[in-house]
This record gives C-alpha cells, sequence and structure tokens, in this order.
C-alpha cells in the first residue's frame, strides 16, 4: 500500500478536495484494488477507481464476460462504458480475470460487487456474495498484507455484520480487525448515467467494522467535493435500501395519483409542477406511467418487505408500492381496449422493450406485462426498442420484433408507448403514425392525427 501523508496532499489540494483530505488521517495515493463483479456496478467502480490512477482487477466467474472486458468489449450497452474500458485496458491499469485468489492476494481492497438476485419469496438470496467472501477469506488466509474488504452490492442491513464478517473469519482462519477490515460502501448509481454517477456521486457513504478501515476506504475519494456520510456497516446497508424504497414509493405515488387525476381530467404534469417547488417534494421521479422495472426498486422494495416481516415490522406501505407497480401497466391495456375496443386480432406496435431508455436491460421491463396481455387478448403484437430486441426476445421467445420503428408500425391500428426513447417523441407527427397512440412513458410530443391516450394526462389531448 502506497501510502502518502494527508499534510503532503492537503498541500497540493484546493478548496473542497483540500477540506476533504484533511478530514482522514491517510490518503493512499496508488492501491491494488479487486472488483468482484463485472456487472454495472462493478464496471463502472472498476473504471471510477482506475481513472483516479489505482490498478484496478475485475473479477468474474463467466470466462466469456472475462474475454470481453479483456478486449475492451462492455458486457452490456451503457453510454461511455466501452471507451473507458478501452483506454483504461490498453493503460494497463485496468485488467479481467475469473482468477480471485491470486488477485485477492496482491491487494489491498477488495469490493464486492456481485449480484443479489430476488428469492422465490421475495427475501434476497446473497449466496454469490457468500461464495465471494469466502474466496476472498481463504486467498487471505496465508497472506501477510492487510486488506479491506467492502460490500458495494445492495445488501439488506446486518449483511457484512451477519455473514461477510463470519465468512471472511472462516474462510481466512483470521479475526476481522487482525490485519482485514469490513466496510459497506453501497453505490447509488442509475443505468443510463452509470458512469457519470460513478465518476461523480452525489453523496458518499460508509460503513466500517474500525476507524482504520473507515480511513483506508476514504482514501479511495481524496478529491470528492459531494457530501460524505459516516455511519456504522447496518446503517450503510438500510440507507442503500430506504433511498431505493423512498424512490419506489414517489413512484408509485405519482402513479395512484395520475390515476385518480385520469379519472377527474386532472393532467398529473401540471400537479407535479404545482408541488414540485415544495422543497420538500421535488420535482424528480414523480413521472407517472406503466411503473419501475429494472433489477433495482422491484427486488429491492421486495426485499425490504420481506426484512420487515422477518423483524416483526410488515410494511403495508412497501406492499402497496408494489402491488400498485404490479397493475400500472395493464393500464394502458385498459385504455387500448376503450379505445378500439376488443383487441383480439387487432395489430398494435409495442414500442420500447427496455425498462428504460439508454440501457440495453430488459429486467423488470413494464414491457413485458403489457406484451403478455396483449397476446393473452389474442392481439398481434409487433416489438421495437432500439436497443433491447435481443434481451426482450431471450425473455420472450415467441415476441414478433422487428428491426425498425417504420416496420412496426405497418399496418398497426394502435401504438403502445413503453419506454420513453427519444425516437419515439416525434412518433404522431409521423406520416405512418397508427390512428391510436397510447403512450405508458408521457413520451410522445403533441401533433398530428393520430387519437392520443396517455396516464397521467387526464384525457388533456
Ligand atoms: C435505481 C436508482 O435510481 C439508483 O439510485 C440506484 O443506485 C439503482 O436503482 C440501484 O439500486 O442500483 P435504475 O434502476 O438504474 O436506478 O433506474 P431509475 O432511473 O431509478 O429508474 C427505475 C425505474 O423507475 C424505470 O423503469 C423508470 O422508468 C421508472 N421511473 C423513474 C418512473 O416510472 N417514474 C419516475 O419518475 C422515475
Amino acid at each position: 500500500m502506497n501510502v502518502r501523508s494527508v499534510a503532503e496532499l492537503a498541500h497540493s489540494a484546493h478548496g473542497p478536495m483540500r477540506r476533504a483530505i484533511s478530514r482522514h488521517p491517510l490518503v493512499i495515493d496508488m492501491a491494488e484494488i479487486v472488483v468482484v463483479g463485472g456487472g454495472y456496478v462493478g464496471l463502472c467502480t472498476a473504471v471510477a477507481f482506475a481513472e483516479q490512477g489505482h490498478r484496478v482487477t475485475v473479477i468474474d466467474v463467466i470466462p466469456e464476460k472475462v474475454a470481453r472486458i479483456k478486449q475492451g468489449r462492455a458486457p452490456f450497452y451503457e453510454p461511455g462504458l466501452e471507451e473507458s474500458l478501452q483506454r483504461l485496458i490498453s493503460a494497463r491499469v485496468l485488467d479481467a480475470t475469473t482468477d480471485l485468489a491470486a488477485s485477492v492476494r496482491k491487494a489491498d481492497f477488495t469490493f464486492l460487487c456481485v449480484g443479489t438476485p430476488q428469492g422465490p419469496d421475495g427475501s434476497q438470496d446473497l449466496s454469490y456474495l457468500r461464495k465471494a467472501t469466502e474466496e476472498v477469506g481463504k486467498a487471505l488466509r496465508n497472506s501477510q498484507r492487510s486488506h479491506v474488504v467492502v460490500t458495494k452490492s445492495t445488501v439488506v442491513p446486518g449483511t457484512a455484520r451477519d455473514v461477510v464478517v463470519p465468512t471472511l473469519e472462516h474462510g481466512s482462519g483470521k479475526r476481522v480487525g487482525a490485519g482485514i477490515g469490513v466496510g459497506s460502501n453501497p453505490e447509488f448509481l442509475k443505468e443510463g448515467t452509470a458512469l457519470q454517477d460513478a465518476r461523480h456521486p452525489d453523496r458518499i457513504v460508509v460503513g466500517a467494522t474500525d476507524e482504520t478501515t473507515r480511513a483506508a476506504i476514504w482514501s479511495l475519494y481524496p478529491g470528492a467535493s459531494c457530501p460524505r456520510i459516516d455511519v456504522d456497516c447496518t446503517s450503510a446497508e438500510m440507507i442503500k435500501y430506504a433511498a431505493n424504497a423512498f424512490l419506489a414509493v414517489k413512484i408509485s405515488f405519482a402513479n395512484e395519483m395520475a390515476n385518480i387525476g385520469d379519472k377527474l381530467g386532472v393532467d398529473w404534469n401540471h400537479v407535479v409542477r404545482g408541488i414540485g417547488d415544495d422543497p420538500r417534494i421535488g420535482h424528480l421521479f414523480l413521472r407517472a406511467g406503466i411503473g419501475f422495472g429494472g433489477s433495482c426498486f422491484p427486488k429491492d422494495v421486495a426485499a425490504l418487505s420481506h426484512v420487515g416481516r422477518e423483524a416483526r415490522a410488515p410494511s403495508k406501505l412497501l406492499d402497496a408500492v408494489l402491488e400498485i407497480n404490479e397493475r400500472q401497466p395493464l393500464r394502458v391495456v385498459e385504455m387500448l381496449e376503450a379505445a378500439l375496443g376488443p383487441v383480439q386480432g387487432k395489430r398494435i406496435a409495442l414500442l420500447g422493450l427496455a425498462f428504460k431508455p439508454d440501457t440495453d436491460d430488459v429486467r423488470e421491463s413494464r414491457a413485458r406485462p403489457v406484451w403478455q396481455a396483449l397476446v393473452a387478448r389474442g392481439a398481434e403484437v409487433a416489438c421495437y426498442d432500439p436497443r433491447a430486441s435481443r434481451g426482450f426476445s431471450a425473455l420472450e421467445p415467441r415476441a414478433d420484433i422487428r428491426t425498425t420503428l417504420a416496420e412496426s408500425l405497418e399496418g398497426a391500428h394502435a401504438a403502445v408507448v413503453c419506454t420513453e426513447w427519444p425516437e419515439f417523441h416525434g412518433l404522431a407527427a409521423r406520416p405512418d403514425a397508427p390512428p391510436v397512440i397510447i403512450d405508458g412513458r408521457r413520451a410522445v410530443a403533441p401533433g398530428g392525427r393520430s387519437r392520443y391516450l396517455a396516464i397521467g394526462d387526464g384525457g388533456a389531448r
């Protein structure tokens, strides 16, 4: 570990960076960092650390993924990621391998960024995290070097204490505290802007088992001018859940209010304009539509609800948030039927398959329940997405996927918009616009001759 004194670093720094540095007892100039997991969190974390001059090795269990990363190719679409990987791999500051043990033995830090999927009862499946932690522990068994293990994966509160610490101790045969530190440093990045979020976080949360470990983790963020929050590991884990749960609450709230407004002829966007300037409310994350998807909100809200039930503190609110979210995609189907009559035999263009724009990720995409409901009612559905077609085909092999927007609109009686890709903005004005447009994301600009209905517009257009 190459440690520079605070005085030395603070001397060369200015403004917020100087203040931030002076709060921490040591600064690590160039650390050897292992990042376990080559998903969004892992790769963006790896890029951000490598760009700061650290040497980073990404570990993944899938050899094909490792081979791709080594060639500077991103395993998924995320703006800017591939270019950054290429640059850092050519500069030899970033590498990837399947060999966890050898990499951990020569490293100062391991960041655990493995997946934490949802179990059948909504609980979090921590088996990847346990396995990775056990392997890190084993790698540290005969090592004399001090090492810090930090969880960045979203893990249920208590995981560092009840899983990471005991598993590391079991694997390594050492006590945490004696040369091994454990920390929790949750990640708040959003797909589509994941790299930017990793490079410029809006806050950094650090939990640690002891103060030396805490200082070591902070030393990796010497220049960050955002708020820095010091807590214990369990609070850090809860912060991540509370953040995602609150955002999900906002979305389900917006959807429920918009549904009421639709019955009363009220445009929800006008309401948000009227409430959003109250600093206690804000304008963001109040967009009404077909609900939230992705790999985080649905799974995290279910896991937190499960944790609450287990702890005998069940949350009616979280359960309601999920229930509203399950119902919401069917709203566009109801609106479609109200406009067209039964959809049996009708040709419907389903526009947008990704769970949000600027990603090819279809996990928990709200387009999927819409597609299923339409197909179950006998509609002929032609799907289109600028990036996520392949992922959607893997989930729904029977889906009729078209390669262009124009193809999906051919002969369509209606279009249903499920993702706010910029390409759909001008849909209403196109000469081939279908007679009916149902907008599940308020993505389409006014204009044209189509009948337009959107969730939350109160029948405004
Ligand atoms: C979310 C959080 O925003 C991140 O802070 C967090 O780090 C991440 O989960 C995670 O836990 O890893 P992400 O799932 O990438 O990020 O995407 P969001 O931009 O939050 O969107 C999630 C879903 O909510 C999308 O389907 C989006 O369409 C929907 N949404 C969002 C709405 O329906 N209405 C809104 O007003 C905002």
